[in-house]
């Protein structure tokens, strides 16, 4: 039997893939939808399709950005993006950035299982050694997944997103090299990530 060709990073929810020029039209609506982006700085202007596959392109040449596509691994559905951005090579640092477009597909565990896959991606591939997110205050669900993967908050930033007529601040969460290789047994990916990444035995 043939063997199957592997995504770029492979969840039991989800899978991520590059992003195409396909996709753009569809990232484009997602960002004018004003349920989408409450929480975001993306959303306060129009999105122009043309301009934002002249920024793909871009960021598809520049290592210090990834972008990836989410998709849903039961119906093939292209329901987000997600990127790891401002990668520093010196610091080792790098942003963790998601968004689900699919308001369907909320709230059954595929954001935390993407940051948790951006992680394993981050560390494994990347050799980050610290991946660092900006949450909104009020995003709680965004904020209960960043706990639940692990994320410590490191502060907040105080009046640091307007959006709803509202200042809001924001929150800055972390997760360290040495938090991941303790908590990583742990995750629902471990197998995953053992898979795609295997570490050469010890001893
Ligand atoms: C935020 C986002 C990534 C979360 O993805 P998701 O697949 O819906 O999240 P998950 O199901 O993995 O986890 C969400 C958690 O928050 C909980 N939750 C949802 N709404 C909540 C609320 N209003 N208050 C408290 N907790 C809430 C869920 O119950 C779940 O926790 P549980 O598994 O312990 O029950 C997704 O909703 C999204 O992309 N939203 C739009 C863009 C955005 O806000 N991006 C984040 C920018 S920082």
């Amino acid at each position: 039997m043939k063997a199957e060709t592997p995504h770029f990073l492979e969840g039991k929810r989800t899978y991520l893939r590059g992003i195409t020029a396909e996709d753009v039209p569809r990232i484009a609506a997602w960002s004018d939808d004003r349920v989408v982006t409450r929480f975001l700085f993306r959303g306060a202007y129009p999105a122009d399709v043309e301009t934002m596959e002249r920024a793909r392109q871009q960021t598809v040449a520049n290592p210090h950005e990834v972008e990836l596509a989410v998709m849903d691994r039961e119906d093939d559905a292209f329901i987000g993006v997600t990127g790891l951005h401002g990668i520093n090579p010196v610091a080792r640092t790098g942003e963790f950035r998601i968004l689900l477009g699919e308001k369907d597909y909320w709230g059954g565990g595929r954001g935390t299982e993407v940051c948790l896959l951006m992680c394993v991606y981050g560390f494994e591939v990347l050799n980050l050694n610290k991946v660092w997110l900006g949450v909104t205050s009020d995003n709680l669900a965004a904020l209960r997944s960043y706990e639940k993967s692990g994320f410590v908050k490191e502060g907040a930033l105080r009046q640091e997103v307007y959006r709803n007529s509202t200042y809001y601040d924001a929150i800055r969460m972390s997760l360290l090299r040495t938090e991941y290789d303790a908590a990583l047994p742990g995750w629902p990916v471990a197998e995953e990530a053992a898979a795609m990444f295997p570490r050469p035995k010890q001893g």
